[in-house]
């Protein structure tokens, strides 16, 4: 049992932990507007590719019941837009959105209350299903993590950046749960320290050794040898492979190249976009510069600097050694890899809705 949760749906509100208050303070707040939902997604309150996709579904859910038409297509598209316009990397975002718009086409003619539930259903299946894909996901990557390994990872895809028990910290929590008694270097993650406040949080909870580092001395220590393996997680992969998540993945891929340290990814379905034929494709968010001129409270460069801020970077796929799913692992050539995992989903859930109406 984990002694925090990330988001829930409570009475029909949503609740989620303050993300931008951890590691000092632990706050949860209750929303019952599906603005609110969206603004917390926007503002980091929850972040994370699959905790940003379980929060617009869960704030749709919300939000259905505040309309006033709700058989009206046109409203219900203007409530998914809210969602759509908050973070533009994450494919996990869309893929909510996408499913449940698909729940509002089949249940439009049943009236309110039907469409209602339905949509929360499938809110809460979604949440369900992300923790169930997560712990499968980490059982697979599990087997790719040595006895006593150092692993790597960048940013938070924890059971912060998830509904619960996180993507490659999942990997991690798998291996340190079958006893290979694995270690954690931690990137600080500038510039909203995802690394320093969210990963070290919730590895020391979990009574993982880990060593916090700043992002320059990656290179350092896969040069002494100190690394044996990078696990980060991913905001969207593209059908080729590459991937982007946050800034500095890239970075480390180079590095571990030339030390030759193996650079796994760890990305459920959900996250991997079908549609997006490259990295060059996928929309990279780009923050405001308060985040980089500042740490936390505290100004750190002169008042007018020229500041750029991309959230996230590409690397690509010849960089990346495995991509895990939780249908499996994908390798080279991820083209026909990824194409398969994704579709033998589809195929499997194809035959259960056909097995659950006949
Ligand atoms: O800007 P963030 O904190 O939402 O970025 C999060 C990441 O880049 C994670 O690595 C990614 O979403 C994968 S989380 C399982």
């Amino acid at each position: 049992m984990s002694s925090f949760f990330t988001i829930e749906w409570q009475d029909g509100a949503v609740v989620m932990l303050d993300q931008r208050l951890l590691p000092t303070q632990e706050v949860y707040r209750t929303y019952r507007d599906y603005r609110g939902v969206a603004r917390a997604i926007k503002d980091m309150v929850i972040r994370g590719a699959p905790a940003i996709g379980v929060a617009a579904a869960l704030g749709i859910a919300l939000g259905a019941r505040q309309l006033k038409r709700i058989d009206n297509p046109a409203e219900f598209e203007r409530l998914c837009q809210v969602f759509a316009a908050t973070r533009p990397t994450a494919v996990n975002l869309f893929w909510a959105i996408k499913r449940m718009g698909g729940v509002y086409a089949r249940t439009r003619a049943l009236g309110r209350e039907a469409i209602c539930e339905h949509l929360e259903r499938e809110a809460l299946q979604i949440h369900a299903e992300d923790i169930a894909a997560n712990r499968r996901l980490g059982r697979y990557g599990a087997t790719l993590i040595a006895k006593g390994a150092t692993v790597l990872t960048h940013c938070n895809a924890g059971a912060l950046a998830t509904a619960g028990y996180g993507t490659a910290l999942g990997v991690i929590r798998a291996a340190w749960e079958q006893g290979k008694k694995v270690s954690v270097f931690v990137p600080e993650t500038r510039p909203f320290l995802q690394g320093a406040r969210l990963t070290a949080w919730e590895l020391s909870k979990l009574g993982i050794p880990a060593t916090l580092i700043t992002d320059s001395m990656v290179g350092h220590f896969m040069q002494k040898g100190a690394i044996d393996c990078v696990v980060v997680g991913t905001d969207r992969t593209a059908a080729n492979g590459d991937v982007a998540n946050k800034i500095g993945t890239y970075t480390t891929a180079v590095l571990a190249a030339r030390h030759q340290v193996p650079f796994y990814v760890a990305a459920p379905t959900s996250s991997i976009d079908l549609h997006c034929a490259s990295g060059a494709l996928i929309p990279i968010e780009e923050r405001a510069a308060r985040e980089v001129t500042h740490v936390l409270r505290q100004q750190i460069a002169p008042t007018g600097i020229r500041v750029a801020n991309p959230a996230f970077d590409v690397t690509p796929h010849e960089l990346v050694s495995a991509i895990v799913t939780e249908r499996g692992i994908a390798r080279d050539p991820f083209g026909q890899s990824l194409s398969e995992l994704v579709r033998k989903g589809g195929k499997a859930k194809k035959e259960k809705g056909e097995k659950e109406r006949t």
